[in-house]
């Protein structure tokens, strides 16, 4: 099987070859930040947008990278080209760029030096996600809550993801596939791991402020669509009593765009996702990017699944 190349301070190597030191503080602090820019249909989806927050992440940090957002946008572009023999047809990638504050040195134990650079492709794992277009995902509300920005900003991405970790954790003992939301601090609805949270009330798009969330580069997308559809959206502070008794509701996230959610605590959210404005937003993220995410999603399903599913999408659309 061919390697994927990986780009580490300075050069592209084979992701056998690509060693981080045990020293290195991302390893053994969780010291650093990171972006994920999606491709759909082998091309980068907001590459710009996502650098930017990389580097708004770098400055809160005081991570110096030592290269320009333009260097770190053209390394991420070769780093797709030098991969791209590996992508079917039917796949896309993640791009990761991951940068920590660098190496300890063995006396004082500090960090000195220059920061550790890397970017790198994830194929997008499509089985993990597929189904739930066509009948939504269960959440589950953990117990854990969302540190809060007076601690740790939530605008940055951060690599230390032990936070959502637990609430992953909680939310997967009680559903395996379970995602989960978190709450912040005051019992508002947040966001999950990877995730921002969107509720149908009133006709409504409604999603938590960007007070204490990661300002998403897929929420801010859907702005832009809501508004083409003269669908209005609306920010601000909503309890988990707000999403029981939302109309439709879904989260959004880089690779798999939209997922419907079907219930949370075991409840099912309005008649069953996915809702109406759900399926409009998901047309027209398709005509934006040129591609059908439902359908790629799905091809990578066995054809029984497949074939089940589609029935199911194709009824679901027609309703
Ligand atoms: C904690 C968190 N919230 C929200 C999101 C969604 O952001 P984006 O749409 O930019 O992927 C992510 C992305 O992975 C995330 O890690």
């Amino acid at each position: 099987m061919e390697e994927t190349i990986v780009y580490l301070n300075g050069s592209f190597v084979p992701e056998s070859q690509a060693k981080v030191s045990v020293l290195d503080s991302g390893f053994n602090a969780g010291d650093g930040v990171y972006d994920v820019t999606r491709t759909f249909r082998h091309k980068p989806f907001r590459l710009r947008e996502h650098t930017e927050r990389l580097f708004r992440s770098l400055q809160y940090t005081r991570i110096d990278c030592g290269m320009s957002l333009e260097d770190m946008e053209k390394t991420t572009l070769e780093v797709l080209e030098r991969n791209k023999k590996l992508l079917r047809d039917n796949e896309d990638c993640a791009l990761w760029q991951v940068v920590s504050r660098g190496v300890r040195s063995i006396r004082g134990n500090r960090v000195s030096g220059r920061a550790t650079v890397t970017v790198y492709p994830v194929i997008v794992n499509f089985p993990e996600f597929a189904s739930f277009y066509v009948e939504g995902a269960p959440l589950v509300i953990p117990a854990t809550r969302r540190i809060p920005p007076q601690c740790l900003e939530s605008k940055a991405k951060i690599t230390n993801k032990m936070n959502h970790n637990m609430a992953s954790f909680e939310a997967k003992q009680a559903d395996p596939r379970a995602i989960p939301l978190m709450l912040d601090i005051d019992g508002n609805l947040s966001e999950t791991s990877a995730h921002n949270c969107f509720l149908v009330i009133d006709g409504k798009l409604c999603t938590p402020s960007d007070r204490n969330v990661l300002g998403g580069i897929t929420k801010a997308a859907i702005f832009e669509l809501a508004k083409q559809l003269g669908v209005e959206v609306v920010e601000g502070n909503y309890t988990p009593f707000d999403l029981y008794t939302a109309e439709e509701a879904f989260l959004a996230s880089t690779s798999p765009t939209f997922v419907p959610i079907r219930t949370v605590n075991g409840l099912q959210i309005g008649k069953g996702a996915p809702g109406p404005i759900t399926l409009r937003l998901i047309g027209a993220w398709n005509q934006m990017v040129g591609m059908d995410i439902v359908d790629q999603a799905l091809s990578h399903l066995d054809k029984a699944e497949r074939d089940r599913l589609m029935t199911l999408w194709q009824s679901r659309k027609a309703a």
